[in-house]
């Protein structure tokens, strides 16, 4: 039986990580099927070790379209060793960012473009695309100072400028993802507080999933 896979999208401290740790127990408490959260590189050893090159802070020589296609080849080797065997199995698949994450960052923030990037990550993910995608939105300012709350209170210098201007447009690259795709890609307003995010999430996956979001025991006693 094949799986379902769904995504969750968002600028740098929209809190994904938060709501879909939050809403793993309630998710597997009301489908049947097993649920497997995951992230790019999801423990796939070469995606682990093809990030470490990205990410390595002494490659400042790299250029924008060979971060692009590192990422894209990361993606598709978690692709073929981590989504395709747990779909294969029947599991509902959510992952925490992927090819959005490559059109908003690399095609948007890096400008790159939009459709160069998507048109690489058709070609690494075989055109694999998300049923449904959910997109925690928040003003970029405001997911960099969530982030950055834990240092020590400063204006922002010329560089926190540049990375402010970066991010703002990856949300807008995002928003019009969202804008040209509303069936796949549902917006939240992650702004909100915590609890209210989780619950508008949980409704949107309840909503998609229709029957095969059944109601907890608990519910039914
Ligand atoms: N709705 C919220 N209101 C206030 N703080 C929040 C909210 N959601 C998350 N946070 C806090 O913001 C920070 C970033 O959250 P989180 O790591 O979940 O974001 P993320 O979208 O996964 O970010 P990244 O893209 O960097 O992985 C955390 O400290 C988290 O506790
Ligand atoms: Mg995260």
């Amino acid at each position: 039986m094949a799986g379902r896979f769904i995504t969750f999208e968002g600028p740098d401290g929209a809190g994904k990580t938060s709501v879909l740790n939050a809403l793993m127990p309630v998710i597997q408490a009301h489908v049947e099927t097993p649920v497997k959260l995951t992230r790019e590189p999801g423990g796939a050893e070469i995606s682990e070790k093809i990030r470490t090159l990205i990410l390595d802070p002494a490659n400042t020589a790299m250029d924008a379209k060979t971060e692009a296609l590192l990422y894209a080849a990361s993606r598709r080797q978690h692709l073929v060793e981590v989504i395709r065997p747990a779909l294969a199995k029947g599991a509902l698949v959510i992952c925490d960012r992927f090819v959005d994450s490559s059109v908003a960052y690399q095609g948007g923030g890096r400008e790159i473009g939009a459709e160069a990037v998507l048109a690489m990550n058709q070609f690494a993910t075989d055109g694999m695309s998300p049923e449904l995608t959910i997109y925690l939105d928040i003003p970029s300012a405001e997911g960099l100072a969530r982030i950055k709350a834990h240092r020590a209170s400063r204006q922002y210098d010329r560089l926190d400028q540049e990375q402010l201007a970066f991010h703002e447009r990856v949300r807008a690259t995002y928003l019009a993802l969202a804008q040209a795709q509303p069936q796949r890609i549902k917006t939240v307003d992650a702004s909100q507080p915590l609890e209210d995010v989780i619950k508008a999430c949980e409704a949107v996956l309840k909503a998609h999933l229709g029957a095969a979001w059944q109601s907890c025991k608990e519910e039914t006693l």
